[in-house]
């Protein structure tokens, strides 16, 4: 029987399946203080509502980030300056006035609404993935479709060329690289290069696009004239952080629970219709953002525990997802789960600014698989996942066309 001892950040062991260690924890305590992580640990469906909805629970600033710390006023003085303010751009990071004035102006091209209108070109790029692999025996279902689509379909949605996505991919991998592992001066000089480049590379872009407008986001954004240029090219740096590999675990994570859930896909392949629910079911079921950071900027209380002014707190997203007292049989996968209010796109002021845009993407994928693809099978199982307790992605996942002597698949 898993304890709370069994659930800390560094503890990658159970990277392969955190749901029993998730459930045994959470059955014993759905919110408690780490001493190992110094961190309160929440995993209760009602609790992490609560915590996502205090405006007093507020997303962890880059201020308080140890290596930043320590440098502030040292002869990195002009690097520290240009990085805070790169990262304290992000509307992820920011609170109350600040964070609704940005991001109602980032919403204005990621709504519902605006995104439909992408439809078609992402369809587009579907259809070329899918062709690629059209005659294939086996592939790669991460490096065919669920890596290559995110970041082109970003690319399109940004409005820069198709061949400059691996360079902001380059100075992207940077960021998070420093944020993963932040204790080196060398990683901090990557990383202030890495945003010069990626200030420079969007300054001239988004000149281009005030002379002559277009439908990207950028474009878009501009038009609300809310924010400076310096915020949006942050939060443009995000969206490739934020939106590309997130995605990536949708797709592949989907394409995983079905392979491991034969009688699922079936019904599936039976009937399309079942396709938006089966998404939201992947997502609630294998969440590709597993928990998200906070801190209390002031003292509160969460199902009477308290918590003191400045402690961090961590929202295991994931293990909510799994709570028996939200969802019935929480632990089976079905993909026509109605009343799933799931939390992987998170919830409250912070709840995720591109979810129009991977559900949407997910459909175009998972629609695409049903019509032109006969039903597939694990070539590799089990497949590689990304070596992070924060985000569950797969970097391979191997399939083979379905060896079944009875049945031939159109
Ligand atoms: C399946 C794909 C995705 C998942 C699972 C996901 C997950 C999340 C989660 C859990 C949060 C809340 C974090 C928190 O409260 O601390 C979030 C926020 C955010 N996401 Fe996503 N995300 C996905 C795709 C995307 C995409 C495609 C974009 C951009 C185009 C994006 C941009 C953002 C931004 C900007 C925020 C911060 C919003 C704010 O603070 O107001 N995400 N995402």
């Amino acid at each position: 029987m898993a304890t709370q001892s069994d659930f800390s950040l560094s503890y990658t062991e159970i990277i392969d399946d955190p749901y029993p260690v998730y459930a045994a924890v959470q059955a014993a305590d759905p919110i408690f203080w780490s001493e190992t992580d110094q961190i309160w640990h929440v995993l209760g469906y009602a609790e992490v509502m609560q915590c996502a909805l205090n405006p007093a629970i507020q997303p962890v600033v880059s201020s308080t980030d140890p290596l930043i710390a320590r440098l502030a006023n040292s002869s990195q003085e002009h690097e520290i300056i240009k990085v805070k303010q790169f990262f304290e751009n992000w509307v992820s990071e920011l609170s109350s006035h600040a964070h609704r004035r940005v991001r109602r102006a980032l919403l204005r091209s990621l709504n519902p609404r605006q995104i439909a209108q992408w439809r078609p070109r992402i369809q587009a790029l579907a259809d070329e993935l899918f062709a690629s692999v059209a005659n294939e025996a086996q592939f790669d279902f991460i490096k065919a479709i669920a890596f290559p689509l995110p970041i082109m379909v970003l690319a399109q949605l940004i409005g820069v060329p198709e061949s400059d996505l691996y360079l902001i991919k380059r100075w992207s991998d940077e960021i998070i690289g420093f944020q993963a592992d932040n204790q080196s001066v060398a990683a901090l000089r990557r990383l202030y290069d890495a945003v010069l480049e990626l200030e420079a590379y969007f300054e001239a872009i988004i000149e281009s696009r005030r002379q002559n407008p277009s439908d990207d986001v950028i474009s878009q954004v501009l038009q609300t004239g809310a924010v400076s240029d310096e915020e949006l090219i942050s939060n443009l740096g995000l969206f490739v952080i934020a939106g590309h590999e997130t995605t990536t675990g949708l797709l592949g994570n989907g394409m995983l629970s079905l392979l491991r859930h034969p009688a699922q896909y079936e019904r599936l392949l039976a009937d399309d219709s079942v396709v938006t629910t089966a998404i939201e079911e992947f997502l609630r079921y294998e969440s590709s953002t597993q928990f998200s950071g906070r801190i209390a900027a002031e003292a509160v209380e969460i199902n009477g525990h308290q918590i003191a002014k400045g402690k961090r707190i961590n929202l295991v997203w994931a293990a909510a997802n799994r709570d028996p007292a939200q969802f019935d049989n929480p632990h089976d996968l079905d993909v026509a789960r109605q009343n799933n209010k799931h939390l992987a796109f998170g919830n409250g002021a912070h709840y995720c600014l591109g979810a129009a845009l991977s559900r949407l993407e997910a459909e175009i994928i998972f629609t695409t698989l049903l019509h032109r693809l006969p039903r597939l099978e694990f070539a590799v199982d089990p497949p590689l996942w990304v070596q992070s307790q924060q985000f569950r992605i797969l970097t391979t996942l191997p399939v083979q066309l379905y060896q079944c002597p009875n049945k031939i698949y159109q």
